[in-house]
């Protein structure tokens, strides 16, 4: 299979979705099947001709509150919304959890009257849906303890770029059954694709999100695999991703999980249990030497990178599509 960037028809940008999907995302399940497809198509045509967008959310105004550390997410989120027009503004909740000062409902009820669109990594995923719940702008959920929802919409454009029709690959998924691993999950779920997941006993899935993928499933045809056994998840994949064996706010377990996380780091020898075209991908930060080697990262098949590039891509069109965005379509000669 060709692992290039792959020929697709260019997109025309009278084809952007004109109508909003969600008014949150929280969870990758308030997009759905229809809502998954709108993210990637409009990313794809943002990514490709970003000038078209660069007033498309003028004068709005995001704010980001973080109680967890951020690379990724803070700059391509802060990034994107300034390329859109609209503007940024970063709060750090390191040193004290969201509502410790101040009930949830209380932030929600200042926010509205001065904020378009709410950005939140929390620790408790709870944190984010009270959030939603009170305030009347648009919520994104930019990591919780339970999903990650723009990361993996950004590693499934990812794959579509490499592979066209995510219908024909499989990505297998070794390491604990965490946040980047539920969102993978339902994203796949969402398009139709097909995903083995292979975890440690008593670190697999959460059961509410393993139920609710395989409803979306039976609407898509996706195929879905649990396992232990991380040789059997990844014999011919198209593609092997893994995470942080001890994620944010398990940094005290981290040495208990090293010991049974072992036999599923990524290595040379598992990647080639894979097909040989397969792509190592990671949603980062890693843990070289830990969850993956340095070889292995390091690879010429290592994704890495494109799938941190189209967090930007991806983000933008959710702040697009939650904030409904107005796009001055240029003539059609016009290139972008
Ligand atoms: N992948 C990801 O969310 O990275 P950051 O934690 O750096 O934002
Ligand atoms: N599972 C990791 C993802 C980091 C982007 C964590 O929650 O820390």
């Amino acid at each position: 299979m060709n692992t290039q960037l792959h020929n697709r028809t260019p997109l025309a940008p009278d084809t952007v979705p004109g109508i909003f999907w969600c008014s949150d995302l929280i969870s990758t399940r308030d997009l759905g099947p229809e809502g998954v497809h709108a993210v990637l198509h409009l990313a794809e045509l943002m990514k490709a001709r970003p000038s078209v967008f660069q007033r498309a959310l003028a004068g709005k105004q995001m704010v980001m509150f973080f109680e967890k550390p951020s690379l990724r997410t803070r700059i391509t989120f802060e990034s994107g919304m300034i390329s859109l027009g609209g503007s940024a503004m970063f709060v750090d909740q390191s040193r004290s959890k969201l509502d410790a000062r101040e009930k949830l409902s209380d932030i929600a009820q200042n926010l509205e009257r001065w904020i378009d669109v709410i950005v939140l990594r929390t620790f408790a995923h709870e944190t984010i849906e009270g959030m939603a719940r009170h305030a009347s702008v648009p919520v994104i959920n930019a990591l919780s303890d339970l999903e990650h929802p723009c990361q993996a919409l950004a590693d499934y454009l990812t794959l579509q770029e490499r592979f066209g029709d995510l219908k024909k690959i499989t990505l297998a998924y070794v390491g604990d059954g965490n946040n980047v691993a539920h969102s993978l999950l339902l994203t796949c779920a969402c398009l139709g694709s097909s995903i083995r997941i292979a975890t440690p006993k008593g670190y697999g899935c959460n059961p509410q999100i393993v139920a609710d993928a395989r409803k979306l499933a039976k609407q898509t045809g996706a195929r879905l695999e649990f396992l232990t056994d991380p040789g059997a998840a990844v014999a011919g994949a198209d593609a092997i991703y893994t995470d942080a064996w001890a994620s944010m706010g398990q940094e005290h377990e981290a040495k208990q999980r090293a010991a049974i996380f072992e036999p599923y780091r990524v290595n040379k020898q598992l990647m080639a249990e894979a097909a040989p075209h397969a792509l190592f991908m990671h949603c980062l930060p890693a843990h070289r030497g830990e969850e993956v080697t340095d070889e292995v990262m390091d690879c010429e098949n290592s994704a890495i990178f494109d799938q941190a590039e189209n967090r930007l891509h991806v983000q933008k069109s959710i702040l697009y599509l939650l904030l409904g965005g107005a796009v001055r379509l240029p003539a059609r000669s016009a290139h972008a």
